[in-house]
């Protein structure tokens, strides 16, 4: 079994469905609300773990409820939480997330103790794959980019400025095709792997500029997009890791995206390795 360390952010999601995303300084009313766990680093780990890796989550956490409802799938999902650490000085995170009819979505991070995440607290575990994201601070990623020794894969999401070791040191870089237009010419240091996605489009998989792979998902009614983009990252690094084909793996990755986007929430959504392959 492939073993995967996921760094990241835990929040709690509150979710309201709306009848269209608000203008800036607009009231939209009659949202529906829901509460699901979430968090970039959350969403990959029990991604990864549902399409059959062993994976340990470093993450931060408050010393509140709200915890305890933003880990419960993780800990259902039997993600390994020992090196969870609870925070007394900070909230946990809260994203608050508007989804139209289309799926489409805005998101807003209150990270709490997601940015208390900081290198000295945590000890890095030997594993096949590490996977990062944005959510918490920039020192930690860079750390963890310096010392694992394995395959490295950055989610350069929400972008922000990012030491640029970290991008010479990834073996799989994935952006959406905002970011990738936020990054611009900085990703040219990457030494690895780019994967870029394009939502319903698909996702193209280039090395140095050259493209190893492209694939479509699906085709899929999309009923809320949060959380797909932090599942073709982890199915995409589950599938390099295990050793399938670029090709193979990036429509393996499509697939998982798509089905989560299908399903409302971001942790309830992500589908299990058969869902996937029942629908490639
Ligand atoms: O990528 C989706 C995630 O972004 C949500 O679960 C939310 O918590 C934010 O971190």
């Amino acid at each position: 079994m492939t073993d995967i360390v996921v760094i990241g952010s835990v929040n709690l999601d509150l979710s309201a469905s709306v009848s269209r995303l608000p203008a800036a300084g607009e009231t939209v009313t009659g949202a529906k609300l829901s509460r699901f766990p979430g968090g970039k680093g959350a969403n990959q780990a029990l991604a990864a773990q549902r399409l059959g890796a062993n994976v340990k989550l470093i993450a931060c956490v408050g010393d509140d409820a709200t915890a305890d409802e933003a880990l419960v799938l993780l800990r259902e999902g039997g993600v390994d939480l020992d090196r969870c650490i609870i925070d007394a000085e900070a909230p946990t995170g809260v994203a608050l997330i508007s989804v139209a009819p289309s799926g489409e979505n805005q998101i807003v991070v209150a990270p709490g103790a997601n940015n208390r995440l900081e290198p000295e607290s945590f000890e890095l575990p030997n594993a096949d794959a590490l996977i990062c994201q944005l959510e918490i601070p920039g020192s930690t990623i860079a750390y963890a980019a310096e010392n694992f020794a394995g395959f490295f894969c950055a989610n350069l999401a929400p972008a922000k400025e990012i030491d640029v070791s970290v991008l010479q040191r990834a073996d799989l870089v994935v952006v959406n095709e905002t970011e990738a237009a936020w990054y611009g010419d900085s990703l040219a240091a990457c030494t690895g792997m780019i994967a870029t996605t394009y939502g319903a489009k698909g996702a193209v998989l280039r090395s140095q500029g050259d493209v190893m792979a492209e694939a479509s998902p699906p085709a899929v009614e999309v009923v809320d997009a949060t959380g797909a983009g932090d599942t073709f990252t982890a199915a995409l690094t589950v599938a390099l890791v295990e050793g399938q084909a670029p090709e193979e793996a990036l429509r393996f990755a499509c697939a998982a995206g798509a089905i989560a986007a299908t399903r409302q929430g971001a942790q309830p959504s992500l589908p299990t390795r058969d869902e996937v392959l029942q629908l490639l």
